[in-house]
């Protein structure tokens, strides 16, 4: 058993729909949580820098005592999850993976959409995961460019989030796609705008409740879950703004928690005062 924090990150509030999650299926841990807001959106950057981050992120998690640690971001997963374990080898990681499996086992047209960033799909785990569990499936790729910004700024369903969608949701509506796979965990928050473009016949997939299990999961396997009865508590840390990030996770998640403010120095996350 062990008391000491679990620990999510992503570019900025997209990693939420990640700790809603955590905080419905492990409610007993304490749990931090990054937006490295200072470099949103991670999308269009090359994964090598994307890759920095990370392991700048990482280390600052693990000097605050995380004992595991969530990939809450696609991008960054596809950026650096592997370099993560290689460098990092007694620290669990969960990672993102689109979710390519579960939506090709259950299309009946025989086409899904993936929904992720431009770097995501660069990645070699797009790659992999599509030679894997496509299965004669056909795969399309859309990115939505300009959308992590609108849901940075909490429009979910104003007119050009909706704008931005109609755009990207066309061409995959027209190749007959009936299932979506979110590969960004920024968009779990505009399901309902989603599902109402595209209709009540297409399937969303979410992964976000599987990557939950899998981090209690590995809680499990290392005997390293919290051993107290009542609820954990959230820490947010931000290289942007972190009083807003705490604002925005009471509003999309409903979760309150200390709000601490982060920057970088050259490579490395210190904390403002220092
Ligand atoms: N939420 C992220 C993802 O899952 C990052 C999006 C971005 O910063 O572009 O890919």
């Amino acid at each position: 058993m062990s008391n000491a924090p679990l620990a999510l990150f992503d570019s900025g509030v997209g990693g939420l729909s990640i700790l809603r999650e955590i905080r419905r299926q492990l409610p007993h841990e304490d749990a931090l949580f990054f937006a490295d807001q200072a470099h949103v959106p991670y999308g269009p950057r090359p994964l090598e820098e994307v890759r920095r981050y990370a392991v700048g992120i990482t280390r600052f998690l693990l000097a605050q005592g995380a004992k595991l640690i969530v990939v809450a971001c696609n991008t960054a997963s596809a950026a650096a999850l592997h370099h993560l374990r290689a460098t990092f080898p007694d620290i669990p990681f969960v990672g993102m993976e689109p979710a390519v499996k579960p939506a090709a086992r259950s299309t009946i047209s025989g086409a899904v959409g993936v929904l992720a960033t431009p770097a995501t799909f660069q990645g070699a785990l797009f790659a992999s995961v599509v030679e894997r569990f496509a299965n004669g499936v056909q795969v399309v790729e859309q990115t939505l460019p300009g959308l992590v910004e609108r849901i940075e700024t909490g429009d979910l369903q104003g007119p050009e989030t909706r704008a931005i969608l109609e755009r990207a949701l066309e061409p995959l509506l027209a190749q007959d796609v009936d299932t979506l796979v979110l590969a960004c965990t920024h968009y779990p928050f505009i399901i309902p705008l989603i599902q109402e473009l595209a209709g009540p016949e297409v399937r969303v997939v979410d992964p976000s409740p599987a990557i939950a299990r899998q981090a209690g999961r590995l809680l499990e396997q290392a005997e390293a879950a919290a051993g107290r009865q009542g609820p954990g508590r959230v820490t947010f840390y931000s290289s942007g703004d972190a009083a807003a990030l705490a604002r925005m996770a009471r509003r999309l998640i409903g979760e309150q928690g200390q709000a601490v403010d982060v920057r970088w120095q050259e490579e490395q996350v210190v904390p403002l005062d220092c």
